[in-house]
């Protein structure tokens, strides 16, 4: 799986977005360690709070379907589904992936003009807390 086919899959996810409030439409897809793949939507909320994020979206589907091993994940995100930049995942979805992900764990975080960027989990949650580390 190329990281360019992984992204034209978290573009497709983005289309299926809930988001009649903000809309921001964004889009996941995650790579699994056997090459399944799963994408994800951001769906809100009327009340704001109950929204979940694109990246949370594929991720639970996954766990749901047996899938605890990922290698990668696509994102991408913008107004009306524009992308003119990057659409990093928030606190929250960094701290589901951590739970599930190596440090080594690899994101396309997609910009405009068809660009992305590469990061790793432990750049994007530096010094974070884990259970086999901390919970002992
Ligand atoms: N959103 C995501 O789907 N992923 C993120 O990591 C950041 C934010 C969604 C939530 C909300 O529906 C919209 O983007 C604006 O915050």
């Amino acid at each position: 799986m190329t990281p360019e086919k992984l992204i034209d899959l978290a573009k497709e996810a983005m289309l299926r977005a809930y988001a009649p409030y903000s809309g921001y439409k964004v889009g996941a897809a995650l790579l699994c360690a056997d090459g399944t793949v799963y994408q994800g939507c951001n769906i809100e909320n009327a009340a704001y709070g109950p929204t979940n994020c694109a990246e949370r979206t594929a991720i639970f589907k996954a766990v749901y379907d047996g899938h605890r091993d990922f290698t990668a994940m696509a994102v991408c995100g913008g107004k009306d589904g524009n992308i003119t930049g990057g659409f990093p995942p928030c606190g929250v979805c960094r701290q589901v992936l951590r739970e599930f992900c190596e440090d080594g764990f690899t994101l396309y975080l997609v910009g405009a003009d068809n660009t992305y960027e590469t990061v790793t989990l432990a750049q994007l949650l530096p010094f974070s807390f884990q259970a086999e580390k901390h919970m002992r």
